[in-house]
């Protein structure tokens, strides 16, 4: 149960009213497609006789009634009782409608009933995060249980405008566990986002237990030390922590029942010195390689070696293992930031490039995810990789994850290959969002300020026929400069309401309007106060402090 106590900064209204944008409709984001307010005088009242009536044949139904009686319980202490029949008023009225897209929803506040109407559990898990809002955030923060809570009359017809809504942890540079994981799905379903890219394995870190290769999480999970600055000192301090099956199997589970998806990312060619620690064989230099996790960030010159087939036997038992344990259709297989240096003097790589008629490296790096990729859709999985997997040329399957900047989605975009925005100039959330350095954390650099990541056209240079294969947006997280979960919120918070408003809503330059945005920031903003979330204070014009 969330209880927390207003401090006098935040104690900003008392009354258990609606927090009303300017035109006196609740403040809701992501912004609903349409929105009509009801007659002023007329509200329907909530409270712990209010029945749940589901006639949503959906087997993924009870996970979002399950929502709303979270709802509930925050609110009055006690679920609500469901009932399969409509008798009288003073019910939420679950429907079918077909005529509805996948995630989409109604939502009609009537002084009877609540009425939801969606063609999957996924629009009703939608309507609950929206009822969410239009709840008074006081009714969250009250110390005592309430008995009844007062809604405005209005209808909503709300559909996410891209089917990826993704937001990546990097769980390698720190390690988060099970409970800080499952705080940030709960962040993410809030706002209404369906992705959760998990990233799992580093140079830093392997974080992923693999039965078939057990020293990958007994070795390669250990560092010895972490960097302290930028890369200046060491602490000296021994570092480390992994998922065990167990774990990742309750963290799919937990973000199943919220309509999140994980994306599992396992770091291929490079970043992989975790799993070259644990088996040396791995790399172009074997034993001689001599190495270990690395305690600094940035990017290890080490690398997989492409030219042994133990490697490949090895990423396919590793993927297979991941597949079992991951249910969605897309595993990630990284490939950014591949330092092909040691391919270029080991004379295994060299000859697997002759064998096979390859330009150069690059075209080395091409072969491993084209075979990777035919492995996983042998496996009816479809494969993700960072931007430079187009560099050696790519297969007409991969999606495209653009990173450095949006080049990369709208180079693939234009060849025809599905891709995902997430550049670092308006998607990196571990960027700097202040250039005020006394009232901002350490960061690894960039400047992305609240307004910059909502300014952010994904189809921009695109036509309207290449638009279609922008499948959506992401907001990233590295983890470098972010050791706790305080910091790892700050972070995150406001800036991915803005990932997810133009994940959800119209993302075209002209339906924008930022000042209006950042009002209806600051409104979710008190509902993460009251979820004993944080988030940076920096919209706030009054020069309320920062915590970390
Ligand atoms: C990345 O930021 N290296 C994908
Ligand atoms: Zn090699």
């Amino acid at each position: 149960m969330i209880r927390r106590f207003l401090t006098l900064a935040f104690a900003i209204i008392a009354t258990f009213t609606v927090a009303m944008a300017q035109n006196g409709a609740p403040s809701i984001l992501p912004k609903p497609t349409e929105f009509k307010m009801g007659n002023s005088n007329s509200k329907f009242i909530l409270d712990t006789k209010t029945r749940i009536v589901c006639k949503l044949d959906d087997k993924e139904a009870k996970y979002a009634i399950a929502e709303i009686n979270r709802i509930a319980e925050e609110i009055f202490g006690c679920k609500l009782k469901k009932s399969s029949k409509v008798h009288g008023a003073n019910n939420i009225i679950i429907k079918y409608n077909a005529s509805l897209k996948d995630e989409a929803y109604t939502l009609e506040i009537t002084p009877e009933n609540i009425l939801i109407g969606a063609k999957s559990a996924a629009g009703v898990f939608y309507a609950a995060q929206t009822l969410k809002q239009i709840i008074p955030v006081q009714a969250f923060e009250t110390p005592l249980d309430l008995e009844k809570v007062s809604l405005p009359t209005l209808k909503i017809t709300d559909t996410p405008h891209f089917a990826y809504r993704g937001f990546m942890l990097d769980c390698s540079r720190h390690f988060w566990d099970v409970k800080t994981v499952k705080e940030v799905i709960d962040i993410l379903a809030m706002h209404k986002m369906n992705r959760f890219h998990w990233h799992l394995t580093e140079d830093q870190g392997w974080r992923i237990e693999i039965k078939k290769y057990p020293l990958l999480t007994e070795i390669g999970s250990l560092r010895e030390q972490t960097t302290t600055g930028h890369n200046v000192g060491l602490d000296g301090i021994p570092y480390g922590g992994y998922y065990t099956q167990k774990d990742i199997k309750e963290i799919v589970k937990y973000a199943q029942e919220r309509f999140i998806t994980i994306v599992p990312e396992i770091e291929i060619p490079g970043h992989s010195l975790g799993a070259l620690c644990a088996y040396p064989w791995l790399g172009c230099r074997g034993e001689e390689g001599n190495y270990k996790t690395w305690s600094y960030w940035g990017v290890s010159p080490q690398i997989a070696c492409a030219g042994k087939e133990s490697t490949f036997k090895f990423w396919e038992d590793v993927l297979g293992e991941v597949i079992d344990l991951f249910p969605g259709e897309y595993i990630h297989i990284g490939g950014d930031e591949a330092p092909r240096d040691e391919w270029k003097v080991c004379p295994l790589c060299q000859e697997r490039i002759k064998e096979n008629n390859l330009k150069n490296e690059a075209g080395l790096q091409s072969y491993v995810t084209s075979r990777i990729e035919q492995y996983l859709g042998k496996h009816g999985r479809k494969l993700i990789g960072w931007d430079e997997i187009l560099e050696g040329g790519v297969s007409q399957n991969a999606t495209i994850m653009s990173w450095r900047g949006s080049e990369g989605g709208v180079a693939a975009a234009k060849k025809g290959n599905y891709a995902i925005m997430t550049p670092n100039n308006h998607c990196y959330l571990d960027y700097y969002q202040t250039t005020d350095r006394n009232d901002e954390l350490d960061a690894i650099g960039g400047y992305v300020p609240l307004r910059k990541a909502y300014a952010f056209n994904p189809y921009d240079q695109l036509s309207k026929d290449e638009q279609k294969y922008i499948l959506g947006v992401q907001g990233n997280l590295w983890t470098e400069y972010v050791p706790t979960p305080m910091q790892m919120q700050y972070k995150m918070l406001p800036r991915l309401g803005a990932i997810a408003e133009i994940g959800w809503s119209n993302p075209a330059p002209e339906k924008k309007d930022t000042e209006e945005f950042i009002g209806r920031a600051k409104e979710l903003a008190r509902y993460y106060y009251v979820f004993g979330w944080n988030f940076a204070r920096h919209f706030y014009e009054d020069g309320v402090q920062n915590g970390w």
